[in-house]
């Protein structure tokens, strides 16, 4: 890990801030790198954190970090996530009154401005506004699904979410471009938790000092000019943040480093990537649909297949009969990659992914052209900004048959609509690169951002 230089850190400014990241992968290494991006500009850096999931601190000697009890059962299942998330905003909400007010007496000398907290953790701003803190809010995900979010009573009301399977292909005229079949469902025991969820993460958000976005300007203007109207107060889109700085690894899982040298052998733009971050899971029968389809279009691949992937399968899923003897040198799979080497490795061409935002951006910045098939919640509303308004991808429209997948990977890796993509999606990875340049539009906002915070009175 190449950690921070000297030379990348600001004065110091004699402030602290509080950070708490939601404990899943795809929240906890936007919010890291946020809290490096402010370690940069002179603010110190405490995390706080709870038992599930917690970050490594020998990746981050820099920061503090700080542990509360999560009150969780040991056995609690993530299978159901807005159930476990819905649990979590009840079992924390005393043991982080009590770690922050701790922490308020022990930091004296460093006055703390504010908490800058996961979006998803909504019950932090009743106990930020009784104690007189202001807390900024960090969506990790992009801005154009928090839209949908928001208009989740409209869509409720004009009964969208009881479509019948005959109208999943009609366009939410209320949203283009978007298909009644990319609403942002999450399936969970109770359906109203979702709905109850999603009010709460808007209402808290909208109650808090301000909102930090990993997106940027030219990429979601207008999403965020929409935003700006609904949301009146500090919006602040700093992203890309991973391209700010060296990395830090915040990875839960060990990254199997061997899939670079593999890769290297490999000719320029023939490699697809296909990873489906860390939460997603498909069926047997889709996984199978997968490996016959990767191996039938002839193209190399390097594929993540996590332990969990596959549902109902705690480990690896064993591959088909006669696959990896179809495949011989062609593939390579690993459990865990480091992803953003991975897309940054010249001799990737094309990355298949489920579109978490994180995947989606990291695909943007090394400009690799993508393979859409969202698992669920945000993932959907991105694929379709991906393919249909970015046009930057292929979207595989929900139907996993090796035919089609052959027939999509062959369209993407070897026929001109792929380099018509790839072109498009270069010249989006150009302005990423130029917004976090001095005087770029993420640049400037990050600018605003800490002026805001040190005029927070301590
Ligand atoms: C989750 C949700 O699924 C997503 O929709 C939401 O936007 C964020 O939270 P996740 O499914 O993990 O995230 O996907 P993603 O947002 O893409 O984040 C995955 C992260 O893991 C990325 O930063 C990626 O670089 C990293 N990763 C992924 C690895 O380091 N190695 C891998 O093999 C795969």
């Amino acid at each position: 890990m190449e950690s921070l230089r000297e030379s990348h850190i600001h004065h110091r400014v004699g402030r602290s801030l509080i950070f708490f990241p939601l404990p899943f992968q795809g929240h906890i290494n936007p919010m890291l790198q946020l809290a490096n991006i402010l370690y940069s500009r002179g603010f110190s850096i405490i995390i706080i954190h709870i038992h599930f999931n917690s970050p490594n601190p020998q990746n981050y000697p820099h920061f503090t970090f700080y542990s509360i009890p999560d009150g969780l059962e040991h056995d609690v299942s993530t299978a159901d996530i807005i159930y476990f998330v819905k649990l979590l905003n009840i079992e924390c909400v005393e043991p982080f009154r009590d770690g922050l007010s701790r922490l308020l007496l022990d930091f004296k000398e460093e006055p703390i401005s504010c908490i800058i907290t996961d979006a998803v953790w909504h019950f932090t701003q009743v106990v930020a506004d009784s104690i007189k803190l202001p807390r900024i809010v960090l969506r990790t995900s992009d801005i154009s699904s928090f839209h949908v979010f928001a208009a989740f009573p409209l869509l409720r009301e004009k009964g969208y979410f009881r479509a019948k399977d005959s109208k999943l292909e009609e366009s939410i005229i209320e949203i283009p471009p978007l298909k009644v079949k990319d609403l942002p469902d999450v399936k969970t025991q109770d359906p109203e938790d979702l709905h109850r969820y999603v009010a709460k993460l808007m209402d808290e958000s909208k109650a808090s000092s301000g909102l930090i976005w990993n997106s940027f300007e030219e990429l979601e203007q207008d999403s965020l000019t929409r935003l700006c109207q609904h949301f009146p107060i500090p919006i602040f889109t700093l992203g890309p943040f991973h391209k700010y700085l060296p990395a830090s690894s915040s990875s839960l899982l060990t990254q199997d480093q061997s899939c670079i040298s593999w890769l290297d052998a490999q000719a320029p733009n023939s490699v697809l990537y296909v990873s489906f971050g860390s939460l997603a899971a498909i069926t047997k029968n889709e996984f199978l649909e997968i490996a016959w389809g990767l191996a039938s279009s002839n193209q190399p691949f390097l594929w993540v297949v996590r332990p969990g992937l596959v549902q109902s399968s705690g480990c690896l899923e064993p591959l088909p009969n006669g696959f990896l003897e179809m495949v011989g040198e062609r593939g390579y799979i690993v459990k865990w990659a480091p992803q953003q080497e991975v897309l940054a490795h010249p001799a990737t061409g094309g990355f298949w992914t489920h579109n978490g935002w994180n995947s989606t951006l990291e695909g943007i910045c090394e400009g690799v052209p993508m393979i859409c098939q969202p698992s669920f919640g945000d993932q959907k509303v991105i694929a379709r900004y991906v393919s249909d308004v970015w046009k930057i991808g292929i979207h595989l429209d929900y139907t996993l048959g090796r035919g089609k997948i052959e027939r999509t990977i062959k369209r993407l890796m070897a026929e001109a609509e792929g380099q018509r993509i790839r072109e498009t999606i270069m010249s989006l990875q150009e302005k990423a690169k130029l917004c976090v340049r001095q005087g770029g539009s993420s640049y400037r906002s990050l600018a605003s951002l800490v002026d805001y915070i040190l005029s927070f009175k301590t």
